[in-house]
């Protein structure tokens, strides 16, 4: 075997790939008392997705490291939710955490996509993985809630009716599958802005809390085709995120134009998504709302699909 080279050592990180959510029915209600509004949500993972990496750092720390979509613009140090993240589990296990993270960003930042909830998910299951430290269903969704409201649902993906924060999941068994053209857009909106956006309209009497999911929720079980679909999706937080960011309603009136069954602002926005009849359809839609301008980014994507500790 002279003048061979050796096989390369198989790699030792962990990788794992965590799903983008988005919202088919989000019901916000009053602010509670701890601040936090009460919803009434469905989620829905979908095919758009971070990879988180975890590998073994020889002195002890978390270093993370970014690539991809909004890489220069987001936090390596404690800022970031998947530091947080890793720190957590280390706490559980006993351990002193050293680890190197990486995160290649497909999800835009701020859109409303729970990218930093996803790549918080991500961290916690890769590290766990990476330490070998066993963590039951239960206490992971407890450390998950305790990083942020979306966090639980990435960690499952599929489907699932959100209540409280959004932290409390009830599964749904959606038979089927939906294509989406996601539309992203140069502007940002934080979450706690379009909370307050919300409540600041309904003072003025603008808009009402959506508290019933039973009719989208009957429709992914029974595998509703995507007209059906269109007809139900509901989201409380799209006045306020249009009434932050104008421009939204020119992008979703575009899509619509061009042939789009529904559009539907994303969780709090300002990413825009497009239901489309069938995948011919969205590749056909996407290019269109592609040529059409007003939208930084437009992507395909397909829903549900299963989060990484499904
Ligand atoms: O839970 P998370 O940290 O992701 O929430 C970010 C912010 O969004 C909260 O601090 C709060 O201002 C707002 N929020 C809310 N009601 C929820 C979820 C989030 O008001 N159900």
């Amino acid at each position: 075997m002279t003048g061979q080279t050796a096989p390369a050592a198989p790699p030792v990180g962990v990788s794992v790939d965590v799903p983008a959510k988005i919202n088919p029915h989000l019901g916000v209600g009053d602010a509670r008392a701890d601040g936090y509004h009460a919803l009434s949500t469905v989620y829905q993972a979908i095919s758009l997705h971070d990879t988180v990496t975890a590998e073994p750092r020889e002195e002890p720390g978390i270093e993370i490291t970014i690539s991809g979509e909004g890489a220069g613009e987001l936090p390596t140090d404690e800022g970031n939710l998947a530091h947080k993240a890793a720190k957590l589990v280390a706490l559980y296990a006993g351990i002193k955490p050293a680890v190197k993270l990486h995160l290649n960003k497909r999800i835009p930042v701020a859109g409303g996509l729970a990218g930093g909830s996803a790549d918080a998910a991500g961290a916690l299951v890769a590290c766990a993985r990476l330490w070998e430290v066993a963590i039951g269903d239960a206490e992971l969704h407890r450390l998950a809630a305790g990083l942020g409201s979306d966090v639980p649902f990435c960690l499952k993906g599929g489907t699932a009716i959100g209540t409280g924060r959004g932290e409390e999941l009830t599964p749904v068994q959606a038979k089927g599958s939906w294509n989406w053209v996601v539309a992203t857009t140069d502007t940002q909106i934080s979450t706690p802005e379009c909370y307050k956006e919300v409540d600041r309209l309904r003072e003025d009497g603008i808009g009402r809390y959506s508290s019933d999911v039973g009719p989208i929720v009957t429709a992914f079980e029974q595998g509703a085709d995507a007209d059906a679909l269109a007809r139900l999706l509901v989201n409380d937080m799209e006045a306020a995120a249009v009434s932050l960011r104008p421009q939204l309603a020119s992008l979703m009136h575009g899509g619509l134009e061009e042939g789009a069954l529904a559009a539907h602002v994303s969780g709090s926005g300002p990413t825009v998504l497009f239901l489309a009849t069938d995948v011919k359809h969205a590749v056909a839609l996407a290019r269109r709302i592609r040529m059409r301008g007003g939208a930084r980014s437009v992507h395909l994507a397909h829903g549900p699909v299963a989060g990484p500790a499904a």
